[in-house]
């Protein structure tokens, strides 16, 4: 897949802005604060219908404007796609070749991206939650299914989560298996396309790992928890977990188990990685899952995503860096930095300075 173009109508510190790419290598370089990552953010929101870095959209318009419009043309397999956001204050429309979308589900995935940020680079030694968001920001990206699935566990576990918090206990009783019916169905099929993917993306971020550490090191990764392999008798036992736990929930206020609890789990030559190993091991256990995850795009989507370097490069040791380049040489990449002599090396590529907002040619 390739991005063509990429237009900014008052997004962040853009006001008009056209981005042309070409397929292999683009650099963004500037100084800090110029709108790099603003450009990257824009891309990954085409890509995923979300955003990296905020809750709310509306922090996305630039300050003072009413609308934003994130608008891209692709080379896909399946031809050439046209994308476009249009963000208001508290509602976004979306397009797909010109046509309005009613379900984000049918935007997501039509272009591809595989991001990655000094955050990402963290992946190992932060909590859950950015694993968790590591799976579900992926997997969306090549099952509708898990995205519609995961949409609807996120609405009923809320819905869930507020009836808990009722003082009204007869009513909770009363209405909790009726959530729970429905969450266990959704928790299921969330859980079985969580098992697949890890299970591709296992042996693809091993032997990254294997590559960049010049086969010192060995990565495993697996799913936490105990589930059986059917997705009806996933569901069956959830919902048995779901009821043994009313308990402590109605105690929490919350619900306490189920996949938005889940972590993946991560070996590093046998020894659970989280937080325990060192944090160059970690962060090159990270690099590993993010070339795996885009190595998984071919097997899944068919083709390459477009690879987005945010500002890592500055954080990786010499031989990771070229060893990196090395390998995502054959797709294209949004790479951003703030002085490409020092990452690049010489590596051709097409550079875009940006400053203030604007591509300064
Ligand atoms: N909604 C917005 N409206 C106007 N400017 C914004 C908005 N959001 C962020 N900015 C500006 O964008 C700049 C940061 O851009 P960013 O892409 O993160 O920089 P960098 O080039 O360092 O990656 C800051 O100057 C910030 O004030
Ligand atoms: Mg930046």
């Amino acid at each position: 897949m390739v991005i063509k173009n990429l237009t900014l109508t008052n997004f962040r510190n853009y006001a008009l802005e056209t981005f042309t790419f070409s397929e292999g290598l683009n650099v963004l370089t500037g100084r800090n604060a110029q709108g790099k990552t603003n450009c990257a953010e824009a891309v990954f929101y085409l890509c995923t219908g979300a955003s990296l870095r905020i809750r709310h959209d509306r922090q996305l318009l630039r300050r003072g404007e009413d609308c934003a419009r994130i608008a891209a043309e692709a080379q896909t397999r399946f031809g050439s796609v046209a994308l476009e956001a249009a963000i208001f204050e508290n509602r976004r429309e979306l397009y797909l070749n010109g046509n309005r979308l009613a379900k984000a589900a049918d935007f997501v995935g039509n272009m591809n991206s595989v991001f990655f940020s000094p955050g990402e680079l963290r992946l190992i030694q932060d909590g859950p939650d950015e694993r968790r968001r590591f799976l579900n920001l992926s997997i969306s990206q090549t099952s509708r299914e898990y995205c519609t699935a995961l949409a609807r566990y996120q609405r009923i576990l809320d819905q869930r989560n507020n009836l808990l918090k009722e003082r009204d206990t007869s009513l909770i009783l009363e209405t909790l298996p009726v959530w729970d019916e429905q969450l266990a169905v959704y928790a299921a099929r969330i859980i079985r396309h969580r098992r697949r993917y890890l299970k591709e993306l296992s042996p693809l971020a091993s032997e990254a790992h294997a590559y960049l550490t010049d086969g010192v090191e060995q990565l495993s990764l697996g799913m936490d928890g105990d589930y059986p392999e059917e997705e009806g008798e996933i569901a069956e036992k959830l919902l048995a977990q779901f009821s043994a736990s009313r308990e402590r929930d109605l105690r929490l206020g919350f619900t306490t188990v189920g996949p938005h609890r889940d972590d993946i789990r991560i070996a590093i030559d046998g020894a659970d990685a989280r937080g325990y190993c060192s944090q160059g091991q970690a962060r090159t256990a990270a690099l590993s899952l993010k070339v795996a995850e885009t190595e998984i795009f071919r097997a899944l989507a068919g083709e390459a995503p477009v690879l987005i370097l945010d500002d890592v490069m500055s954080e990786l040791d010499l031989p990771r860096r070229k060893k990196l380049l090395d390998r995502v040489k054959d797709i294209q990449c949004i790479l951003t930095c703030t002085h490409a002599e020092r990452v690049l090396y010489g590596a051709e590529c097409n550079k875009i300075r940006i400053r203030e907002g604007r591509i300064v040619s």
